[in-house]
């Protein structure tokens, strides 16, 4: 009798315990996460070959020092559990294993991510983590794994927050410190509860290599850069450091022309989404490269304050969108959806943009002068003393970045 009351005890001890510890790690993805997944190139064609190839270009390409950082392998790694119900990567396509692979990438100084799915299968059909979450938790903690994509099929009769958070809490008990990556399309508005559970959230079916279509798979749709970027905008509350919306992976340099390449790229950085390629880097044009490693952009999606950036006016197909920076500095892009080329003006002696979401502004009427400088075209400059004159090509962008030049004065 006394065994049994030390054990009830000792149960409800733990049990609490483990319960206040509850929660994601902190300090994660204090910018949005920067990376490679395998999917949206090779689908369910990954081995470690091309995991470690894929490694090397990152370093080789100058993508690393450009901040892309976790190589992350996607459905289709697993095809098995052992008879202790361990997960078990398929032993042809990764004969080394998933530690091996792990340190490899490590040793490039990359991160390493792992896939699995909520459900009882993956959407690729192969087993996944519904009750077997604390053991998958300890296995990636295991081989080194520091990001987790979590996806969302084969999960009828599953509440999401609920799974979500017992994954979160998996991970945290197994004690590696993983970024958490939520894949449920925004299926259970995520961006409601996920800050507490993840470190991104998805928040869109899947995208679809096209600039603005959408595919009907019969059972489900995807989307276009277009379609997914309109789903976008009333989201930019729910995001901040540690916590994003994710509308998906990169498409540039899977088939787009270069300006739809620039396009995709530009509202991604704006979006601060998760910049995460999906393309064969280890052939991959200088066009593409190019637009992948402007650091100029980047640096626009990783500044310091987190803020997403929004859609301030839509005029002839050209959408104006900002994205408020540290320093007082600001992104200002022009989007022209159409099929033609677009000529914009602005008058600056009328642009006055107070953003509620943020508390900041970005006012031109008055003596000050601004200097913009444009970050795709030759980093070339100009200044708010003369309105903006631009024509934008079809499906093409132009990003400036505005900050305050302090000695000047309007005549
Ligand atoms: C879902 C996800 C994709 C990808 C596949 C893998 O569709 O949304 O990003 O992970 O599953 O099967």
């Amino acid at each position: 009798m006394k065994l049994i009351k030390k054990i009830i005890f000792a149960v409800i001890f733990f049990a609490v315990i483990s319960s206040a510890n509850a929660q994601k790690f902190e300090g994660l993805a204090k910018t949005p996460p920067m990376g490679w997944n395998s999917w949206n190139k090779f689908a369910c064609n990954v081995s470690e070959q091309l995991i470690k190839e894929t490694a090397d270009a990152m370093v080789s390409s100058g993508m690393k020092d450009a901040g892309y950082e976790y190589v992350v392998i996607d459905d289709c790694w697993q095809v098995k559990r052992d008879s202790l119900g361990f997960i078990l990567a398929d032993p042809e396509r990764f004969p080394s294993g998933i530690k091996a692979l792990a340190d490899y990438i490590h040793s490039k100084g990359l991160k390493f991510g792992i896939y699995s799915c909520a459900g009882a299968q993956t959407c690729g059909g192969r087993p996944a983590s519904r009750g077997h979450e604390y053991q998958d938790a300890l296995s990636y903690a295991k081989w080194g794994v520091d990001y987790l994509k979590y996806d969302w099929c084969f999960t009828e009769n599953i509440n999401g927050k609920g799974a979500y958070t017992t994954m979160r809490d998996a991970l945290y008990s197994a004690g590696r410190p993983i970024v958490f990556s939520l894949c449920e399309w925004g299926d259970n508005k995520p961006w409601l509860w996920a800050d507490k559970v993840g470190h991104l959230w998805r928040t869109t079916g899947d995208i679809y290599n096209c600039f603005d279509c959408v595919e009907d798979h019969g059972t489900w749709k995807s989307f276009g850069v277009m379609q997914i970027l309109e789903k976008q905008d009333t989201l930019r509350k729910y995001a901040g450091p540690g916590h994003w919306n994710d509308p998906d992976m990169l498409e540039v340099g899977n088939g787009m022309p270069v300006n739809e390449e620039r396009a995709h790229f530009t509202m991604w950085a704006m979006l601060a989404a998760p910049l995460i390629s999906g393309n064969d880097l280890r052939n991959m044009t200088s066009a593409t490269l190019n637009v992948l490693t402007n650091k100029d952009v980047i640096a626009i999606n990783q500044d310091s304050l987190g803020i997403q950036g929004f859609k301030f006016a839509v005029k002839d197909s050209v959408e104006t969108w900002l994205k408020p920076l540290k320093n007082n500095e600001w992104a200002l892009f022009y989007l022209n959806r159409s099929k033609s080329p677009k000529t914009i003006t602005q008058d600056w002696k009328s642009f006055s943009v107070a953003d509620d979401f943020s508390g900041l502004k970005l006012d031109t009427t008055g003596k000050d002068v601004y200097i913009l400088r444009d970050l795709w075209v030759n980093n070339s400059i100009r200044d708010t003393r003369k309105a903006l004159i631009a024509t934008i090509p079809a499906h093409d962008v132009l990003c400036l970045k505005v900050f305050m030049k302090p000695v000047k004065s309007r005549k």
